[in-house]
């Protein structure tokens, strides 16, 4: 016992000067490669515990680092010297684990790997997991999806254990849901008008509160002119149970789905209860909820903080409920969340999710 505690006292020391002589390294490299504000911001990572941390996570494993370079942070609103939290936060959106050089999909396929963003004001994920990043492998190389526009990938080098890809646009960390809907970028601001008129009988909130509030959600969002154009909804208007078993037929409750889990050997199960179906053919991957008409994924991965927005051209044409499968996908949901460790590949390949079993 004495020895042990003996040892636990001496092991931060001999720790702290691999690690710093590994950040040093780091440091260095960027400098030599130009990147030389995200070299100062590295180093400044020595100056808190937080930071200190962080460095001893890249110490060992394998990582990927989306690297801004210097026109991506003078053309970015941050500032690097004001607020160390912040600074920390967004640092570490831009590393993901793992090594992803042999592992990235070609477009329109999409990769997501899970960052080292774990701050739980920013990131509301099932079993508090941290955020992800999503990038693909186009014509003219890599790419990060974000913020509703492709930041390429201008250069790569490597550090020890680290794969460095150059980027010039500092990637933006996801937002809240009720702002993604929101903004206008992703042709969805009728689904966030629809979902916040939804009051949720007995309680005080609207769905868009429900589903704002929830850790670990994915959403299937008919574009403004697929709401526009789907009479049903104005048939369902005055009926708002009506209208609450409609949306929840396009929403996975507990569960966070990206895109390379739209294949068939997964079965979701709605929030209403209602099994949904992928298919692919040449022209896209579709999603339906029980046999509902086939709607096309326009826009896959619009990550949030407490999960994901797919976009789709029309909606899910389906009312009904199974209160049950819905109860027991979410709890189902709920201990596949607990027991999940973190990936160091892409996420979302394996299912690991066997919600409405
Ligand atoms: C890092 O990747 C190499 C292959 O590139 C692999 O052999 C090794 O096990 C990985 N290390 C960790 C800690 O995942
Ligand atoms: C960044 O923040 C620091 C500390 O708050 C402040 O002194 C500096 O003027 C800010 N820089 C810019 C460009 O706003
Ligand atoms: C710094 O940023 C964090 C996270 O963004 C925020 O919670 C905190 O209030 C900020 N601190 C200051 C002093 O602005
Ligand atoms: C691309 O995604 C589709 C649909 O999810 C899947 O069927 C296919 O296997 C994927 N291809 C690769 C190369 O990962
Ligand atoms: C995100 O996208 C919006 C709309 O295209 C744009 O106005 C905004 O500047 C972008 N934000 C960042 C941080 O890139
Ligand atoms: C790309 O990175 C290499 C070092 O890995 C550097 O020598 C070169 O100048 C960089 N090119 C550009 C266009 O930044
Ligand atoms: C990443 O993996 C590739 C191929 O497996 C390997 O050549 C490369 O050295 C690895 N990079 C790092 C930084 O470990
Ligand atoms: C859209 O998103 C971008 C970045 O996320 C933000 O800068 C912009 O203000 C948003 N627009 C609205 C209307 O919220
Ligand atoms: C419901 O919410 C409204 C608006 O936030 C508030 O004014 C009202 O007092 C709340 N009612 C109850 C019963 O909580
Ligand atoms: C509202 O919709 C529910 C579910 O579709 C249905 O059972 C109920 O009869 C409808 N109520 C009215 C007044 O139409
Ligand atoms: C998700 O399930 C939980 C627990 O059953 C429930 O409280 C919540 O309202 C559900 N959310 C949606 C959108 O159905
Ligand atoms: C929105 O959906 C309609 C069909 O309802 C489709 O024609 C259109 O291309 C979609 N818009 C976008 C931006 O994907």
């Amino acid at each position: 016992m004495f020895a042990s505690l003996v040892l636990l006292t001496l092991l931060p020391a001999v720790f702290g000067q691999s690690w710093q002589q590994y950040l040093a390294g780091l440091v260095q490299t960027l400098n030599t490669d130009g990147l030389t504000t995200l070299a100062s911001a590295s180093a400044a990572l020595n100056n808190s515990n937080n930071g200190q941390q962080l460095a001893q996570s890249l110490s060992t494993g394998n990582w990927t680092l989306f690297a801004p370079n210097n026109q991506a942070f003078s053309s970015s609103p941050v500032n690097l010297t004001s607020n160390a939290t912040s600074v920390l936060d967004l640092l570490s959106y831009h590393v993901v684990s793992g090594n992803f050089t042999d592992q990235t999909s070609p477009y329109p396929n999409i990769t997501l790997g899970r960052t080292l963003l774990n701050d739980s004001s920013l990131v509301w994920l099932e079993g508090n997991e941290s955020q992800v990043l999503a990038w693909s492998n186009g014509s003219d190389g890599l790419f990060v999806l974000n913020n509703g526009t492709t930041v390429p990938v201008v250069n790569k080098t490597t550090y020890q254990n680290i794969q460095v890809l150059v980027i010039n646009s500092v990637l933006q960390i996801p937002q809240n849901l009720s702002d993604t809907l929101a903004n206008s970028t992703y042709d969805v601001t009728s689904v966030a008008g629809g979902l916040s008129s939804i009051n949720i009988p007995t309680t005080n909130s609207t769905l868009l509160d429900v589903l704002n509030n929830a850790h670990g959600i994915t959403i299937f969002a008919p574009n403004n002119t697929a709401i526009a154009s789907a009479n049903c909804i104005s048939g369902l208007l005055p009926n708002n149970t009506a209208l609450i078993a409609l949306f929840g037929n396009h929403i996975i409750n507990g569960t966070t789905v990206y895109s390379p889990g739209f294949t068939n050997g997964n079965n979701y199960t709605s929030a209403s209860g209602e099994p949904f179906a992928f298919k692919t053919n040449s022209s896209g991957v579709y999603v339906s909820s029980a046999g509902s008409n086939w709607a096309r994924i326009m826009r896959s991965d619009v990550l949030t903080s407490n999960g994901v927005v797919h976009v789709i051209d029309s909606v899910l044409l389906d009312t009904k409920v199974n209160v049950s499968a819905a109860v027991s996908a979410y709890q189902s949901a709920t201990s596949v969340a607990a027991s999940t460790t973190i990936e160091t590949g892409p996420v979302g390949v394996t299912p690991t999710t066997f919600a409405g079993h």
